[in-house]
């Protein structure tokens, strides 16, 4: 067993450092923020990921919390990286935190291998193993070991994944951090720095262009009378396409696909190639968070004054994370055109919604209201007794904005009820 220092302790460092812990590893995870360091040593988990709370108390012997960079790479064989790297203005990603890492690294006198998790612009390692060699680090080792996990449901991900990637610039290394993941079953692709830090990019950016691919799908079957949930059900069962990532909704958010779109679009541009697919799949991911207003106004007319509930906050469910979430736009534009917003979600409590007020219960968020837009599919919503409910709200009309109700049924409940992407017959969008 190897001894594991995980560098940042936000979701993919606390589930990277849960996980190492899990299989056996011995982990200390380090983090600039004391408060968050404090919190994690008195056994309180600061972020919402289903089971992570768990495996950290069950796992508590071999994981520790830290501020200090000592004391967490004195024993390390490992410095896994896993920091924030926000997108700057101008579209590339932000390594300040990265760097600080790499410039912090002791001399220790033996081999580690310095691993990033951290999703990188591909030649990051290479700039890192220059700045390692400069700092007269040569001995410390590199490798690339990207995340695949997805928030919600990230522990499950990391220990049951698809598969592990790992570039390094020595073979050595490579097979080093190979063996960390020894007890996981999963096929290990084994390449260059380079290409892994692209293998990352690269997915993200396919699981984007679906999204993106049957959002506007969807917007054709609006136009057309087919209906998307039953396109996509066809389409995904051809094993050449298969039925991931085919839900159509209102645009994509969190914490990685709008940030890392950004960044592989700037990296390309930055060596001279415009990458159009990806700058359409991000042209229609904005527009198709702003569709709903038009099918609100399609039922309400000019929504000055009225109230409209968001029903779900978080970018998607058994997240709190409100990271490009769809409902900062939403919210943002509905107050521009004169709505009062307010919204319920059972896990996020951003205190930087302006003006929105937030409510504990769905019934309290919906009574009075003109109106209701799903934004995150919280299960909460499937189990609500919507008949109920549409007595309560001033006029009973519902945008579904990710498809999880069923039309009849809330036709018959009372509803004026939109979805996206679904306008055949019987099910349609009618306005009356
Ligand atoms: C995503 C990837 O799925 C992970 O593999 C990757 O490791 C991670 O980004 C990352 O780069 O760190 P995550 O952002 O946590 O994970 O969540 P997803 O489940 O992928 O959802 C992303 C967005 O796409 C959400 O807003 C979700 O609602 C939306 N989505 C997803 C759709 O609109 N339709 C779909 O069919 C699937």
């Amino acid at each position: 067993m190897s001894n594991v220092a995980v560098f940042g302790a936000g979701y993919v460092g606390l589930v990277t450092g849960a996980c190492f812990a899990q299989l056996g590893h011995d982990v200390v995870v380090r983090d600039i923020n004391e408060e968050r360091i404090s919190a994690l040593q008195a056994g309180r988990v600061p972020i919402f990921e289903p089971g992570l709370e768990q495996v950290l108390e069950e796992h508590g012997e071999r994981i520790r919390f830290t501020t200090d960079v000592g004391d967490a790479v004195e024993s390390a064989e490992f410095v896994y990286v896993a920091v924030g790297t926000p997108p700057t203005h101008s579209g590339d990603a932000d390594l300040s935190a990265v760097w600080t890492v790499v410039d912090e690294l002791p001399q220790v006198g033996r081999r580690i291998v310095v691993v990033m998790k951290s999703t990188v612009p591909v030649g990051t390692g290479e700039k890192v193993r220059h700045r390692l060699d400069a700092r007269g680090l040569t001995d410390v080792g590199y490798a690339s070991n990207p995340e695949f996990t997805a928030e919600g449901t990230a522990l499950r991900d990391f220990m049951t994944p698809d598969r592990i990637v790992v570039g390094a610039f020595r073979e050595e290394d490579g097979d080093a951090v190979a063996a960390l993941h020894d007890g996981i079953a999963a096929p290990i692709v084994r390449c260059d720095v380079a290409s892994a830090e692209m293998v990352k990019l690269a997915a993200n950016a396919a699981l984007m262009t679906r999204i993106s691919f049957i959002n506007e799908i969807a917007n054709v079957c609006e136009a057309t009378g087919a209906d998307v949930v039953r396109v996509a059900e066809g389409v995904g069962l051809d094993r050449r396409i298969g039925p991931s990532f085919l839900r159509a909704g209102i645009g994509y958010g969190g914490s990685c696909f709008p940030k890392d779109s950004l960044a592989l679009k700037q990296l390309a541009a930055n060596s001279g190639y415009h990458f159009q697919l990806l700058s359409a799949v991000i042209e229609v991911n904005e527009l198709q968070k702003r569709r709903v207003l038009a099918k609100l106004e399609r039922h309400l007319g000019s929504l000055r004054g009225r109230t409209v509930a968001l029903l779900g906050l978080a970018f998607k469910a058994n997240t709190d994370d409100m990271r490009e979430a769809p409902s900062l736009v939403l919210a943002g534009r509905l107050q521009s055109e004169g709505a009062t917003v307010r919204a319920w979600d059972p896990v996020a409590r951003p205190r930087d919604l302006k003006d929105v007020e937030q409510l504990d219960t769905l019934e309290e968020a919906l009574a009075g209201a003109d109106a209701a837009v799903i934004v995150t599919e919280w299960s909460e919503l499937a189990d609500l007794d919507w008949a109920a409910v549409a007595q309560t709200m001033k006029t009973p009309v519902v945008i579904d904005g990710r498809n999880m109700l069923d039309p009849a049924e809330m036709r018959a409940a009372g509803y004026r009820y939109e979805a996206i992407g679904r306008a055949a017959p019987g099910n349609g969008p009618e306005t009356t």
